[in-house]
Order: structure tokens, then sequence, then C-alpha cells
């Protein structure tokens, strides 16, 4: 049953009963297909190891700046062809630039770069459970469409602390797109309760939290399996 790509989502009781229940309109989740479904069974497996987890999130993470682009705005645009003759198209709207929440969201930034060439990016420092965030942001990121990046979306904390320092910097709220790997359902709900405006894109919604704050069955600890794990 492959119904989270008609934007529902699952969850599993301790029973494993299957319980439907809608996502909220704005959280589109990744059509799930036998390629998607491949490549979170490699990332998800406690054995893979560093060098494939990296592939295949990799793989994850250009589907997701994909779907993400779809969503952007777009204008009419008529260009000539080589022929000689006019062809009515679209160009994108805005200009755009990238958000990466440290330190795991850094590893979307480069999937983000094989499709916008010279895409400006900007950083914010979040650790999960603390109050501070350290942003360096683009100059001009108010006039700019504004793709987030994290892999996890657990609790929601993080991304709605670097969802409050886009808006302190005048991002107005529909034009933010968080991009997303793995999701709890705590975390969709948390985000889109306090933002009904913004936009998540996800690979998965999983069934929920441990008591640890992690994602379940989930994927572990993304940052440590792509940067540091041997
Ligand atoms: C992880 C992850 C998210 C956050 C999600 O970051 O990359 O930023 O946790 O959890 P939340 O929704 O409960 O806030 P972490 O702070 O572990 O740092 P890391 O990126 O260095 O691994
Ligand atoms: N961050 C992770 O890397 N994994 C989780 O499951 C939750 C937060």
């Amino acid at each position: 049953m492959r119904l989270q790509s008609l934007n529902y989502s699952f969850r599993h009781s301790s029973h494993f009963e299957l319980i439907m229940f809608p996502l909220p309109a704005n959280v589109i989740c990744l059509p799930r297909t036998n390629q998607i479904d491949a490549l979170l069974t490699m990332i998800r497996d406690k054995n893979t190891t560093r060098g494939d987890f990296i592939f295949y999130s990799d793989r994850v993470i250009r589907l997701l700046v994909e779907e993400g682009l779809n969503h952007l705005p777009v204008v009419e645009k008529t260009i000539v062809t080589p022929t000689g003759n006019e062809f009515k198209g679209v160009q994108f709207k805005g200009k755009i630039c990238g958000v990466s929440i440290m330190r795991a969201g850094e590893a979307m930034e480069q999937g983000l770069r094989e499709c916008c060439r010279s895409v400006r990016i900007g950083k914010i420092l979040i650790q999960r459970d603390e109050e501070t965030a350290q942003p360096k942001l683009p100059p001009d990121i108010k006039d700019r469409y504004v793709l987030l990046l994290d892999p996890m979306l657990a609790t929601g904390g993080s991304a709605i602390k670097a969802i409050e320092v886009l808006l302190e910097n005048d991002v107005p709220e529909d034009k933010i797109l968080f991009l997303n790997l793995l999701a709890a359902p705590e975390g969709i709900n948390a985000v889109t309760s306090k933002f009904s405006k913004l936009k998540i894109v996800t690979a998965f919604v999983d069934q929920a939290l441990n008591e640890k704050k992690y994602i379940v069955p989930g994927l572990g600890d993304f940052g440590d399996r792509y940067f540091t794990s041997p």
C-alpha cells in the first residue's frame, strides 16, 4: 500500500495495525515508488556502510530537490528556438537560495547545487534542545525563495527555530520551502500548527518518536552516519 503519494501517511500502532491520517495540505510527500522504497531501505539499514549511506542519501536528496523545485512559481516566457519559431514557455518567477541547518543539513547542499547552478547558500547553526541559533544568511534573503535544508524533522524544535530566524530576517513565510528526508508526525504537527503558509517536502513520514526523541523506525543519527561513522 503506497498511499503516502496521495498525501496520506500511515501510523503503525504497537499492534501493527495501520491507521491512516491525512497530512496537512502544506506537506508534500514524495510519491511511493519502488525506487524510493529501495533507497530508503538502504539508508535505514544499520548495516549500510558510510559510503553507501552517503550515496543513497544523496540520491533521495536529489529527488527531494527536484520535487521542491516543482513547487516554486513560474511566469510565462516566450523564446525563439533555433528554427526561428516562437515557443511560449515559462521561467522561475524569483531568485532562490538554500539555507542549511548545520550540521546534517549541509549534506543537502550539493544536491541543491546540482540542480541550481551557483545557488547562494546560507547556514544556520542550531543544536537540538538549545535555544540559540547562529545564522549566516545571504544579505538579500528577504527577496528570495528559501529552500530550508535539514534531513531530519523529529520534534520540530530545530526547524521551528530556523524558520523563526528566516522570518526575523523578513523572509515571507509563503516563500519558505522546507526540504526534509525523514519526518516524525510530531515534528510535522509542531511545524505546521505554527506555520501554515510554508511548504514541507519530505521523502517519508515515519511512525513516531521514541523516548530519546529519535524518529522510529528511522535511520539513526543522520549527521553521524553521513559525516563521521566508519
Ligand atoms: C538533528 C537533525 C535536525 C534535528 C532534528 O540535528 O539534523 O536538525 O536533529 O531534531 P528536532 O526536530 O527534534 O529538532 P542535531 O542537533 O542532532 O545536530 P547534527 O545536525 O549535528 O547531527
Ligand atoms: N536527528 C537525527 O539525526 N535522527 C533522529 O532520529 C532525530 C534527530
